[in-house]
């Protein structure tokens, strides 16, 4: 079977994270999100969570070559991947193009996900994730049933650190300057397809279904 992958582009709290796991339950893509890699090498003190932890807390890049070792190992384990969160410049998707060829690998298609600055700012602060299974709410658009307690796993939930309003600036800014210009890049291959993202979770999910050729109206 040919190994295929796609790659979800877009802004912080665009929603990346969000339709990639209903693409994981629906299409039986596996999500490979360097954020949560990152995250959980943080929370476990590993030698790459002690470098990365600086990076992230200020909103900016962690380096490549961390990165793209994470990246090669999650990848060589499935058959059909979503991207999330990588690549974020063009030296990473370089990066990433050489591993496809070296694998036999190729991407399917580059999912923009496009939402205006003022609303990812409010979907930020209003996120909260569960500290035990990572599921994520918004206090606005998807709350838990009983206050600020997990539906599945019953305990509180957390605000990521860099969800403050003066992290999420920065990561916007750092989108601009180093991601954004693989909106270019990916549509001179021909591969970029744009969704608009502001509206519901439901509406962005059949968007995305329908270049994948499946009906979720
Ligand atoms: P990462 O974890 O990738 O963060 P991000 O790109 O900033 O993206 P988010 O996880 O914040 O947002 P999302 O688009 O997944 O939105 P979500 O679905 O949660 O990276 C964190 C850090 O790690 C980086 O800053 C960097 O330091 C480092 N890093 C990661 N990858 C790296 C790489 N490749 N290279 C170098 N460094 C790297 O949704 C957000 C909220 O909105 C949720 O509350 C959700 O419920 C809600 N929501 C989602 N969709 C909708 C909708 N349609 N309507 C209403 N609400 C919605």
């Amino acid at each position: 079977m040919e190994r295929l992958g796609l790659i979800l582009l877009g802004p912080p709290g665009a929603g990346k994270g969000t339709q990639a796991k209903k693409l994981e339950l629906e299409f039986g893509y596996k999500q490979i999100s360097t954020g949560d890699l990152l995250r959980k090498a943080v929370q476990d003190g590993t030698q790459i969570g002690r470098v990365a932890e600086g990076y992230m807390k200020k909103g900016a890049l962690v380096p490549d070559d961390i990165i793209i070792k994470l990246v090669k190992a999650a990848i060589l384990q499935h058959e059909r991947f979503i991207l999330d969160g990588f690549p974020r410049n063009i030296s990473q998707a370089n990066m990433l193009e050489g591993l496809l060829s070296e694998i036999h690998a190729r991407l399917q298609y580059v999912i923009l996900l496009s939402v205006s600055d003022d609303e990812i700012v409010h979907r930020l602060l209003a996120r909260r994730v569960c500290p035990v299974c990572g599921r994520v709410y918004n206090l606005l658009t998807s709350p838990p049933k009983n206050d600020n307690l997990c539906d599945d796993c019953g305990v509180p939930l957390v605000k990521r650190e860099d969800d403050n309003e003066e992290t999420i600036r920065n990561r916007l800014k750092v989108y601009r300057e180093e991601t954004a210009p693989l909106i270019d890049y990916y549509r001179k291959k021909k591969i970029l397809k744009e969704v608009s993202a502001s509206s519901s979770v439901d509406r962005v999910f059949a968007k995305i279904a329908e270049i994948l050729g499946g009906n979720f109206q």
